[in-house]
């Protein structure tokens, strides 16, 4: 397979250092270009970094010396360069949106963390594992842009990268209501215990946004591509309390539902373990080989032992049982900037480039 040329804008932050070290020994991806603010725009990846380097592993070699462009400033230089481009950058909404706009009208698809562009009708966030077949909206967004092979898909927030993939599959039973409380990590934030030293010994009960986005955001991952646009679905309904926990990766889910036709254990028991998406079908490099684990311990999943499963990409469950109120609860693990973040986009990207959105 040829190896596509790949950007990052965004490269010096939380997440686009993920991507960083994610695409370093990636098979089908090579990094040519970083960007990031005019801060750091004209001086070396490690001098633009100083000390906000959080990775555990090092800068890799083959971008230590690469001379960070401008995102804003250098947007057809890089779109010139590269196949697509991964962006992750800390701007307001609407600078987001008219940057995006703007890689994909250079002809130059973009793979967003961002948020921005989530509620844009045409513009498709992908589980691959979930609702792939949303890819086929892209042709319509073209349209609406003008371009032949520019476009923008967004990942969904890192919130609901637990319990939307556990729940999803269940949908043959009619899932109904979902009540949802997360325990969120400060990576989530850009941050670490370092740079945000009043979350150690503390809980914040409050996440800018976030309960919007985990109640939305999976009606759109349920909805329908019908015509030129994603119709969002109108059911589960879904409620959500988003708390910040002294965690530093790794975001829980403890989850309540109700079915219009309730399963029995086994049978969700049994589709937890069968479930295979377009991920897997397609042998994507970055798919976990079995993305939904079910542990039987009372005491799993735990964040520290199972956040990295199959290398961040997989889904962690365990504590199934009846609800006196709903029907069932559980609760449910994914690695934030790793499923959620970067690693959720590039196996993004890995299915446009298998579908042949990216040629
Ligand atoms: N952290 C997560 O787990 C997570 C998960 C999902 C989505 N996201 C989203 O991903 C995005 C980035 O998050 P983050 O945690 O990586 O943020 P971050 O650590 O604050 O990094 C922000 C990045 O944006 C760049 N930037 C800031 N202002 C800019 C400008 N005017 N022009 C171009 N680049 C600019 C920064 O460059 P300089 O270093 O030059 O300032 C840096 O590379 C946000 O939209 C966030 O909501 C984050």
């Amino acid at each position: 397979m040829k190896k596509y040329k790949v950007g990052i804008i965004g490269a010096t932050g939380m997440v686009g250092q993920r991507f960083a070290t994610i695409l370093e020994n990636h098979p089908w991806f090579e990094v040519v270009v970083l960007a990031a603010s005019p801060r750091s725009a004209g001086k070396k990846y490690t001098e633009a970094l100083g000390n906000k380097w959080v990775m555990d592993t090092p800068v890799p070699a083959s971008m230590a010396d690469m001379i960070v462009k401008d995102a804003t400033a250098d947007v057809e230089e890089i779109a010139s360069m590269v196949d697509f481009v991964f962006c992750a950058v800390d701007m307001k909404k609407d600078e987001i949106k008219a940057l995006e706009e703007r890689y994909a009208k250079a002809e130059c698809p973009v793979v967003s963390n961002n948020s921005a562009h989530r509620g844009t009708p045409d513009v498709p966030m992908i589980v691959p594992e979930l609702n792939a077949d949303h890819v086929k909206v892209i042709p319509a967004q073209r349209k609406r842009l003008g371009t032949k092979r520019g476009f923008i898909a967004v990942k969904s927030n890192c919130s609901l990268q637990s319990y939307v993939p556990a729940l999803f599959p269940l949908s043959k039973f009619g899932v109904k209501d979902v009540l949802v409380c997360t325990y969120q990590a400060i990576s989530g934030a850009g941050k670490t215990f370092d740079t945000w030293p009043e979350m150690v010994d503390n809980v914040i009960p409050y996440i800018g946004g976030e309960e919007e986005k985990s109640e939305q955001e999976p009606l759109k991952i349920w909805g329908k591509v019908e015509g030129d646009k994603i119709v969002n679905a109108t059911s589960p309904r879904f409620t959500a309390q988003c708390l910040r926990v002294p965690v530093s990766n790794g975001h829980m889910g403890a989850v309540f539902v109700r079915f219009e036709n309730k399963p029995s254990k086994e049978e969700i028991l049994e589709t937890w373990k069968n479930f295979k998406g377009r991920a897997q079908e397609l042998e994507l490099p970055s798919a976990p080989k079995q993305f939904l684990n079910y542990f039987v311990e009372d005491n799993m999943p735990q964040t520290k032992l199972q956040r990295n499963l199959e290398g961040g990409m997989a889904i962690s469950i365990g504590r199934l049982r009846e609800d006196t109120q709903y029907d069932y609860k559980f609760v449910c693990l994914s690695h934030n900037t790793l499923r959620g973040a970067a690693g959720g986009a590039v196996l993004m990207a890995e299915l446009l480039c298998a579908e042949g959105y990216m040629d």
